[in-house]
């Protein structure tokens, strides 16, 4: 301090100077609620949106513009926004899109193979507000083409399907959600952008829980949307009269001319951030986005690593007389196996499922057993993770949504770490050792 200030202003001001740069090697913890203007005018465009910079870390803060930018690279995307959850990613997607419309009756086209919180965003809080959804099979061509209506602002769909690994064909379901100007949403959190990026298949929009592979350590809760700058909202401007307008709110800016993705700044994402996320605070604290940055540095060598393990542990299973099927597109009698080949050349991941052949009283005896796999609600961590579909992450679905959602009591779901693959066959052959002499000694007893 050059003055001599009182001690209480020295507490606040001292040795520290807003703007000032350093030289990091990292990505510093940018821990601000708001950013001061270097001017009055500065203020006041950049709160008109015609100034790009810092207002108030609810909608935007320096390391999490990190995060947005990385992850936009790395999904070839224009530009992205950081939340504070999966969850928060794709219902934000959504009321963009939504809100792009104004108001008025909207509905959504989705896949009916969603993780469950999705399902229950859908089917219930987008409900509960007015928006309707139809829920299509993914893998049904004709279903998609079918249920789009004059007033369907989105398509959404996962590029993995969980738990049983569907792969939708993204090019064919993009070309049909195209053909009626309507905006493809794909949640890639499964894909991974190392594996699979939907954008280059047609997708317009892609959302991620970053919890999962993008944090990869289990440690913390993000999400991200990711615009591809593809969709062309003027093709249709009555249909998002919010973008192609002038919107009163925003002094009477039309978002789709002042907006031409520079900067990361489409119209979606200035619509996202400067009334979605700033009306609603789906906020990513900035110390957490640092935590998602420390894990994307590892992103390729873990999903390469956890790729390579699950399909040897699904080959494993797959030779196991306790193993009815395994829900893993790798193996090459499964139906999706050619698909897979194509979208995800370099395998699907390090999640898949099976179902035991030895009846649902088995699973309690097969989790049990199990050591190294860890019994959590999770994908995506460096440990290896194991949960049982039908009595935890889609236990709301009844029989038929099980049916539909191609979940049998008796499927598993992993989630493969980064151990040595051999002491997760070990584990693996350890609980189907348990199972196998249980039911076998009792089929040879005729029961
Ligand atoms: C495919 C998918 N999308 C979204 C989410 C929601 O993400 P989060 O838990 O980070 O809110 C999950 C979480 O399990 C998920 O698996």
């Amino acid at each position: 301090m050059t003055r001599s200030e009182g001690p209480a202003t020295r507490q606040i001001h001292a040795g520290y100077t807003p703007g000032e740069p350093q030289n990091t090697v990292t990505v510093p913890v940018y821990q601000s609620a708001a950013y001061e203007f270097e001017s009055f005018a500065a203020a006041r465009d950049t709160f008109a949106l015609t100034r790009v910079g810092n207002i108030y870390s609810r909608n935007a803060n320096p390391t999490n513009a990190v995060l947005e930018r990385r992850i936009a690279a790395l999904e070839g995307g224009v530009g992205a926004i950081a939340v504070g959850s999966g969850q928060a990613a794709v219902a934000a997607a959504l009321l963009t899109l939504i809100a792009a419309a104004g108001p008025g009756q909207h509905h959504i086209v989705a896949s009916n193979k969603l993780y469950g919180g999705t399902s229950d965003l859908l089917g219930d809080t987008l409900a509960d507000l007015g928006i309707e959804v139809t829920l299509v099979d993914p893998l049904d061509h004709g279903a998609w083409a079918g249920a789009l209506r004059e007033t369907t602002r989105a398509v959404l769909l996962e590029s993995v399907g969980n738990p049983v690994l569907t792969i939708p064909d993204l090019p064919e379901i993009a070309r049909i959600a195209h053909a009626a100007d309507v905006p493809v949403i794909v949640d890639n959190t499964m894909g991974t952008p190392t594996l699979h990026r939907p954008i280059e298949h047609g997708a317009d929009i892609v959302v991620h829980s970053a919890t999962k592979y993008l944090g990869g350590h289990g440690i913390a809760i993000a999400g991200a949307l990711v615009d591809a700058g593809t969709f062309d909202f003027t093709a249709r401007p009555k249909r998002w009269p919010r973008l192609t307008a002038p919107y009163p709110r925003f002094g009477g800016l039309v978002f789709t001319e002042a907006f031409d993705g520079t900067g990361g700044r489409t119209p979606f994402l200035v619509l996202a951030r400067s009334k979605v996320v700033h009306d609603l605070g789906p906020t990513l604290a900035p110390a957490t986005a640092a935590q998602i940055l420390v894990g994307i540095e590892t992103l390729d060598l873990r999903v390469q690593r956890q790729t390579a393990t699950a399909l040897q542990l699904a080959q494993f299973l797959a030779g196991r007389p306790e193993v009815a099927r395994v829900h893993h597109p790798g193996l090459p009698d499964r139906p999706e196996h050619a698909r897979a080949q194509r979208l995800f050349p370099d395998g699907v991941g390090g999640v898949f499922a099976f179902d035991l052949a030895t009846g649902a009283d088995s699973v309690e005896t097969f989790v049990d057993a199990l050591e190294l796999f860890a019994l959590a609600a999770n994908i995506g961590d460096a440990r290896s993770l194991v949960v049982h579909p039908a009595t935890m992450t889609h236990s709301r679905l009844n029989a038929a949504g099980r049916a539909e959602a191609g979940i049998d009591l008796t499927t598993i779901r992993l989630s493969v770490g980064l151990e040595d693959v051999a002491d997760l066959q070990a584990d693996l052959e350890r609980a189907l050792d348990a199972v196998g002499a249980h039911h076998f000694s009792h089929d040879s007893e005729g029961h």
